[in-house]
């Protein structure tokens, strides 16, 4: 059979030799992305609501990213971290220093998001000499092993692979809309009850490691967790010498509209996992924590050959200089706010919405459970037919979810806004 055109045979080649285990989420042959735009080896024109799940914060493409990741690709590509020092990697070591909240100091790199979270679990395992870890029901942690365990956001995702970790409890995330039978209200002492439940039940507390937890839910469903819920959460940790993780993988670089969600709360944990937004698209995951927490990991206990990779390094440098210089964190709690409103607006009083919500840049439109299963797969197929790509979240795949890139143009912003709306009206 003759293919037709360069995005058949690209699509042929690919469905044939990729693995199949991938969800295809479109058939789309993508050939160039720039800002919030993208088009197909076709020369079809899309808006991406999507930014590769919150990763292109400062847009595709971003100049100042491109020049940042050629000098250093002219100097060299990759050596090695435990086989000498090099100014990206210690450069951006000591950013993260700055820009994390409290005694965060010390940084581990590592290339994705749950490689990160599967160091974190065991830096806390061999620091505290204890096997327990808690996390909750609704996260998602990642795709390795260690974060696959702690994940409890679908069963499929643990699905052929049990057992998989020992010592992991899950409790429920203070999510109303997720706990049906507990009144809003009492959504946190509820949720810390449930927590003093395991400790007495299941593994005493002296036994437990750390507590996981992703101060916003992003794959379960864009939610915050409230603040009270993460301070009484580092009292309780404190008090029985637990480690407290906050998994800020999807919330880290000013998607909240703080440079990290933890400053809502105020509360500083003992360990923050960053990936996504970090590098703005090259791989690169960051483990942070205390100089005097990172002392107890012992030497070669962990490594990784391509961790801290000095282009991935020199990306994210030039990554989190455009988000100071542009003042996207600043922007991105404005504009989320002013996304939200319009949408409250525009959106009003159709049947089958539960919640418009946002932190920042991190947006949710919830549906009721039962438009969720059959409205949001159809928003989600109009939008893409009128070149608009967006996605959803959830347990129940509840949430379409907005990741603009924090420095989004008017012009894309209202365009996939109105589409957007449009297609939402039309459908419920
Ligand atoms: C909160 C959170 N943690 C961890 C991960 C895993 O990151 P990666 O896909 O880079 O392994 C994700 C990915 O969606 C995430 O949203």
């Amino acid at each position: 059979m003759k293919l037709q055109n360069k995005s058949d045979e690209i699509k042929e080649k690919a469905k044939k030799h990729l693995s199949p285990v991938l969800t295809r989420v479109t058939e789309l042959v993508v050939d160039k992305a720039k800002g919030a735009r993208f088009w197909t080896a076709d020369g079809e024109e899309y808006i991406d609501f999507v930014s590769g799940v919150a990763v292109n914060a400062v847009g595709h493409a971003n100049d100042a990213m491109v020049q940042a990741i050629k000098k250093q690709a002219e100097s060299f590509i990759h050596f090695g971290l435990n086989y000498g020092y090099y100014e990206s990697a210690a450069n951006l070591a000591e950013k993260l220093a700055e820009i994390t909240p409290g005694n965060l100091d010390t940084v581990f790199f590592s290339n994705s998001g749950g490689e990160a979270i599967d160091g974190a679990l065991k830096l806390a395992r061999a620091a505290t000499g204890r096997p327990g870890i808690i996390a909750f029901e609704g996260s998602f942690h990642g795709r390795t092993l260690g974060a696959t365990a702690i994940t409890a956001s679908s069963s499929k995702y643990r699905k052929n692979y049990e057992p998989i970790l020992g010592e992991v409890y899950h409790s429920p995330y203070p999510y109303p809309s997720q706990l049906k039978c507990v009144n809003e209200e009492e959504i946190v002492p509820y949720c810390l009850h449930q927590l003093q439940k395991i400790f007495e039940l299941r593994i005493d507390p002296s036994r437990v490691a750390a507590i996981v937890i992703e101060p916003v839910i992003g794959e379960g469903g864009y939610y915050p967790a409230p603040a009270e819920f993460l301070q009484e959460l580092r009292k309780m940790t404190e008090k029985h010498g637990i480690l407290l993780i906050f998994d800020e993988v999807q919330t880290g670089f000013g998607r909240t509209g703080k440079m990290f969600a933890a400053e809502h709360s105020g509360v500083t944990p003992d360990i923050m996992v960053l990936a996504k937004a970090l590098s703005g698209g090259m791989p690169l995951g960051a483990i942070v924590a205390s100089r005097e927490l990172h002392e107890k990991w012992p030497v070669g206990g962990h490594g990784s050959t391509f961790g801290g990779n000095p282009i991935s390094c020199a990306a994210a440098l030039a990554n989190i200089a455009v988000i100071e210089k542009e003042k996207l964190v600043e922007r991105s709690w404005e504009l989320g706010a002013n996304i939200v409103a319009r949408l409250k607006d525009s959106l009003k009083g159709l049947p089958g919405i539960r919640e418009i919500r946002g932190i920042g840049m991190m947006i949710g439109i919830e549906f009721h459970e039962d438009f969720a299963s059959h409205a949001v797969p159809i928003i989600k197929q109009k939008c893409l037919e009128q070149k608009l790509l967006i996605m959803n979240c959830g347990v129940q795949g509840q949430t379409i979810r907005l990741m603009l890139p924090l420095n989004i143009n008017e012009e894309d912003l209202n365009q996939g806004l109105s589409i957007l709306e449009e297609v939402i009206k039309e459908t419920l």
